[in-house]
């Protein structure tokens, strides 16, 4: 995820291009650039790491005349953030230059072989080898660009939407996508292009969503052309007259980011999976992973450290990680971990895991798991911060920028890249038959569609939350897999609604919180069925034995809780270890919508900060 920017005609070029670059920030900024095409057909390309605040310190000096240009403001997958590795990429001749977001899932085998054709490689990213492969069919085919662009982009595999400049043609951008989203705004004799319209809604109105696998070819001074990847057919144009404010379409429409974010986990499951669950489900490629099987079939102890949600999914990978690959895993708070002496060394490893990659507490856990021996592997899901470098190895989420506090998609990217790990590794250890892991694999890959079923009890959460805006506290209550997930829930309400509400093992109830339970005191009871569904009927019994009111997550179809329960929530049934995160997103919308209903600032709660770097 990050921020494309383009335009062509009488305007000033630049300064359309780092005004865009600017609104288009909140979609991640590690680093950026720009390329601007002169009168004369001269590229000129200029970037740096860090925020678009750096690429215009660099550009004061520099020739800014255009009549076209492209600019990108990065959120790194492939390639650390650094001034090389920004985008525009040249090609090899310096003829061509591009901006991609997205990942090139199979930019590693088209990388080999256009180095085994002489292709000479300045960065580590993906899109570079795009680029190269553009030109590289160019000039061996003699074609035209769009041909050239046509059959790279049929060879890629992955999620792009590119633009694209040519020296000596200072008439044309060149532009397409498949799955990352890009529109085309047109103005009067001037094309706009970017990742979402709050670059040019302020200059016109006139929006063309560019499709899957369209390529766009916008030409000053000539009608928009759509054109199909597939071969020389046009498109229609269809022209959308936008009504949403600048506001509004930084978070895509929804009325904070929490909720945007929460209605990406459909896409962003779908780009954490994507090139890692393959061959239907029948492989898992985790290369973190398989770089370094050897320390996973050695393993004996696996250590865990993380804060806050990040923790809560550290506790979801031990349930994931001994259930499939029987090594024994313990979940220490980091802030903990660091100071109680932990006994590791040699042949253990510590999972490091943070959506920020800069919490304090989980950076100094991995300094001691370090200095003490053992192997370290990071989840994060901002690349080039600081835990993915201090670790030996590790697997990104993929999750694209999160900006809501109160984290969503993240939570559901970091189970997800822990699932993934233990099904990799319980093929390593031979410790999952073949028929388990395959049917696990396919399961996860419906995952993406599962969760977007689930979204549509929105509007029935909504209702719901106005019933209990106004409890003071809460409990949440769950077994198995879904304790973790329980407490998950009880810190979402907790962090956005300044609610009390505590995360409890259901069982536990008997051995003391009971006494908490009376008409004043609902409980969320996260019950789907898995084999521990029938100890949960008996702890829903209680609760409601002694006046408790009870909203319910559980199984469709479901006929023993729903019976007992005030309110149920209905879900897909999946596998008991995918549960969690199936289960995460009605409490992400009850504790959005009892936050909203309490006038709170969902996205910047009191008290947090996206990212704790102190202790
Ligand atoms: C979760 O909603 C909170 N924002 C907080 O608990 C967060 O998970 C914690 O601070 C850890 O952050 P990290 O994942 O970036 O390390
Ligand atoms: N995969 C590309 C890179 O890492 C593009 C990332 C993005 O969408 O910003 O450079």
């Amino acid at each position: 995820m990050c921020g494309i920017v383009g335009y062509i005609g009488d305007r000033n070029v630049y300064d359309i291009l780092i005004k865009g670059l600017h609104r288009l920030e909140y979609r991640g900024y590690d680093s950026a650039g720009v390329a601007l095409e002169t009168p004369e057909g001269k590229l000129n390309v200029y970037k740096a790491k860090g925020k678009v605040s750096n690429l215009e310190a660099f550009c004061k000096d520099k020739d800014l005349s255009a009549s076209a240009g492209i600019a990108h403001t990065r959120w790194a997958t492939h390639g650390e953030p650094s001034d090389h590795n920004a985008h525009p990429h040249y090609s090899q001749d310096g003829r061509l230059a591009l901006v991609h977001n997205g990942t090139i899932e199979n930019y590693k085998v088209l990388k080999d072989a256009l180095m085994q054709h002489g292709c000479v490689f300045s960065t580590e990213t993906d899109t570079e080898v795009l680029v190269q492969l553009i030109e590289y069919i160019k000039l061996r085919n003699g074609c035209t660009i769009i041909e050239a662009v046509r059959e790279a982009l049929n060879q890629v595999q992955g999620a792009y939407a590119i633009a694209l400049l040519e020296k000596d043609h200072p008439e044309q951008i060149i532009a397409a996508r498949k799955s990352s989203p890009l529109v085309i705004g047109i103005g009067d004799d001037e094309f706009f292009l970017a990742s979402d319209a709050t670059p040019f809604v302020e200059y016109t109105k006139e929006a063309v969503y560019v499709k899957d696998n369209e390529i766009a070819v916008l030409r000053q001074g000539e009608p928009l052309k759509l054109l199909s990847l597939e071969g020389d057919e046009e498109h229609a144009v269809d022209v959308t007259e936008l009504q949403l404010s600048i506001s509004q379409l930084e978070k895509g429409g929804y009325p904070h980011f929490m909720l945007k974010e929460i209605f990406e986990q459909p896409d962003t499951l779908r780009d954490c999976l994507r090139g890692r669950i393959v061959d239907g489900g029948r492989r898992i490629v985790l290369t973190g992973v398989l770089d370094n099987a050897r320390k996973f079939l050695d393993a004996k102890r696996i250590v865990i450290v993380a804060c806050g949600t990040s923790w809560h999914a550290g506790l979801l990978g031990k349930y994931l990680i001994q259930g499939m690959c029987k090594i024994p895993v313990e979940v220490e708070y980091a802030s903990e971990f660091r100071y109680n002496n932990p006994v590791i060394g040699e042949g253990d490893i510590v999972i490091a895991i943070s959506q920020s990659g800069e919490t304090a507490d989980t950076l100094a856990a991995i300094q001691i798991a370090r200095e003490k021996g053992a192997f370290v592997y990071g989840i994060s899901n901002v690349v080039g911060s600081s835990i993915p470098r201090e670790t030996h190895s590790g697997t990104y989420i993929h999750v694209g920028p999160e900006i809501g506090v109160a984290s969503t998609k993240a939570f559901t990217g970091q189970v997800l890249v822990l699932t993934m790990l233990a099904l990799c590794v319980a093929n390593l250890r031979g410790t999952i038959t073949e028929e388990e892991s395959n049917e696990l694999g396919e399961w996860i890959l419906k995952l993406p569609d599962i969760v977007k079923e689930v979204l549509g009890l929105n509007d029935s959460i909504k209702h719901l939350s106005a019933i209990y805006t106004y409890a003071r506290n809460f409990l949440y209550l769950g077994r198995g897999y879904n304790y973790p997930t329980a407490l998950e829930g009880a810190l979402k309400l907790k962090e956005i609604s300044y609610i009390h509400a505590e995360g409890y093992p259901a069982a536990e109830m008997k051995h003391g919180p009971i006494a908490l339970i009376d008409a004043e005191m609902p409980s969320v009871i996260v019950a789907p069925v898995d084999h521990l569904y029938e100890k949960i009927v008996s702890n829903v019994q209680q609760v409601k034995a002694r006046g408790g009111s009870i909203i319910a997550i559980v199984s469709k179809g479901d006929k023993v809780i729903s019976k007992i329960a005030d309110h149920v929530l209905e879900v897909p049934a999946v596998p008991e270890c995918l549960t969690p995160i199936v289960t995460s997103i009605p409490m992400q919308l009850l504790s959005y919508y009892i936050a909203i209903n309490k006038g709170k600032d969902v996205d910047m709660p009191r008290n947090l900060a996206k990212s704790v770097t102190v202790e």
